[in-house]
């Protein structure tokens, strides 16, 4: 499970990790500043790996405070957190000293609730569980795991719907990134195309079967159909 923090005058975290993580995490992130300076905390989506530990955050870094997606917050967060939360609009950016994220919504891409954001001077994507994959691997990785990432991300949540997916895909295509950072496994750089295509095609692949699916049941409710019952009156010879 992966979080990320942004270092400068106005730390950001982006996921906090689960609950039981909470000690290590802050412990990780003491390596590299006081985490009580802490300024801004994101939820990609309500899951307890993206915000179990948020409140022993907010309890900890007295300025933080903890941005989601407008349906996460009125859905989830706005009763779970401690502190009061801000809503995020689609296209928004959060200004946080030299970073700017924008926030891109990927509702029921993974989660109703998700959103990506794009680090727009890094030129990072922060994915969410697209583009996961499994295993430690190294924290940034050049080759090709397009595959595996699929295949994990259907095992898990299965298929994403098409359209939301496909414009997900559309938006994060058109940022242009340099690195795509999920929320498991290792961050990608390199050529991203491959990982575009696979995920297109894991849904177009099911588009394809449609028609062979839709003639299936038409054949099966043929055959489920009662049998037609034995006229009483006599055929015209
Ligand atoms: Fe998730
Ligand atoms: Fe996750």
């Amino acid at each position: 499970m992966n979080a990320y923090l942004l270092a400068g005058e106005e730390p950001v975290l982006i996921s906090t990790g689960m609950r039981c993580h909470f000690e290590d995490t802050w412990t990780a992130i003491a390596q590299v500043l006081d985490p009580s300076t802490l300024r801004h905390i994101v939820v990609l989506h309500f899951e307890s790996d993206e915000c179990g530990a948020l409140n022993e955050f907010l309890a900890r870094a007295p300025r933080a405070t903890a941005l989601a997606s407008m349906r996460t917050v009125m859905a989830s967060l706005s009763d779970f957190a401690v502190r009061p939360v801000r809503g995020l609009g689609d296209g928004e950016v959060i200004v946080a000293g030299v970073h700017s994220l924008r926030v891109v919504e990927a509702p029921y891409v993974h989660a109703w609730d998700g959103i990506m954001l794009v680090e727009e001077q890094a030129q990072i994507v922060f994915s969410g569980d697209l583009f996961l994959q499994p295993g430690h691997a190294e924290p940034v990785i050049q080759n090709d795991r397009s595959s595996l990432s699929v295949q994990l991300y259907r095992t898990f949540y299965g298929t994403p719907p098409e359209v939301p997916l496909q414009r997900a895909l559309d938006r994060v295509g058109a940022s242009s990134p340099v690195l795509l950072a999920p929320g498991h496994g290792s961050v990608l750089g390199g050529n991203l195309v491959p990982y575009y295509r696979a995920y297109r095609q894991s849904v177009n692949a099911l588009a394809a079967l449609r028609p062979l699916t839709e003639a299936t049941r038409e054949r099966r409710s043929a055959d489920d159909a009662p049998p037609r019952a034995p006229s009483l009156s006599r055929e015209p010879s």
